[in-house]
């Protein structure tokens, strides 16, 4: 069996009275991309809540890189390289595209500023401008470089986001319904986008609404109903699974 770069076994998280996730297990390949899917309320933001160090787990374990990594901080995590993405994205509107890029790769706007008034020296900010702009051409926005961030449309700011994540040089980039409320035309920038993270050795892990998205794009897909996992397989083997169009009730599946 190839070694998994991230595994959750036997996860359990409670809400008082509430299992929002009942035993979960499940394992991702290194530089797959792994949907994680399921009617409201089945637990999918609740389990990238408890892998991204939000929430600790009840009981069970998060197995990241072969090492148990649950309970460690988000910020902890995130230097090991595990990160995740906000579906309302993080970005910091009165700032440059440029800036905001720059800001991923310190890790925060303090060390950012730190760094250039006291820290760094001339030829690392540099090196770190020049691995911003590559960034930034990569997710086709060189032209909007100098623009705010607020200025940029819905699908730009998206993949604004995704670049500040990619700065801080994920192994495992966890992405929140990345695909809400785009147009049909996002939908199929930011798929290609997705691919060439990918592309590029990120492993990315994807829970999403959007089916065509998710049949489009993964390799593998874990569903989740009340809590506990209700299989998994490649999008043809869970699109055409019983229980799955009987949890979704035929909907959501059919319209992919
Ligand atoms: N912080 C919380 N406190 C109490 N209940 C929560 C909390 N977070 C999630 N839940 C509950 O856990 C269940 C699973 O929610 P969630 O993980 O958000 O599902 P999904 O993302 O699949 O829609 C829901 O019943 C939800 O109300
Ligand atoms: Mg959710």
């Amino acid at each position: 069996m190839s070694q998994a770069i991230l595994e959750v076994r036997d996860l359990t998280r409670t809400f008082g009275g509430l299992t929002a996730v009942n035993r979960l297990n499940f394992s991702v390949s290194p530089g797959s991309v792994h949907g994680l899917i399921g009617p409201n309320g089945a637990g999918k933001t609740t389990t990238f809540n408890v892998i991204s160090g939000f929430y600790a787990p009840t009981t069970g374990q998060v197995i990241y890189q072969g090492k148990n990594v649950s309970g460690m901080t988000t910020v902890s995590l995130a230097r090991i390289g595990l990160i995740r993405t906000f579906q309302g994205t993080t970005l910091f509107k009165e700032f440059t595209v440029l800036d905001n890029v720059k800001i991923g790769f310190h890790g925060s706007v303090r060390s950012t500023l730190i760094a250039q008034v006291l820290g760094a020296d001339r030829e690392e900010l540099a090196a770190i401008e020049k691995q911003a702009d590559e960034l930034i051409e990569f997710f086709g926005l060189a032209d909007l470089r100098n623009e705010l961030a607020a200025n940029l449309s819905h699908g730009h700011q998206r993949a604004l986001g995704i670049a500040v994540a990619l700065a801080a040089q994920p192994k495992v980039l966890l992405l929140d319904e990345p695909f809400t409320g785009m147009n049909p035309e996002e939908t199929s920038r930011m798929m290609t986008l997705v691919r060439s993270v990918r592309d590029r050795g990120v492993t990315i892990m994807l829970v999403e609404h959007d089916m065509h998205a998710i049949m489009g794009l993964c390799d593998k897909i874990t569903v989740m109903n009340f809590g506990s996992l209700l299989t998994e397989g490649t999008p043809q083997q869970v699109r055409t699974n019983p229980k799955v169009i009987e949890a979704y009730l035929g909907s959501a599946i059919d319209a992919a």
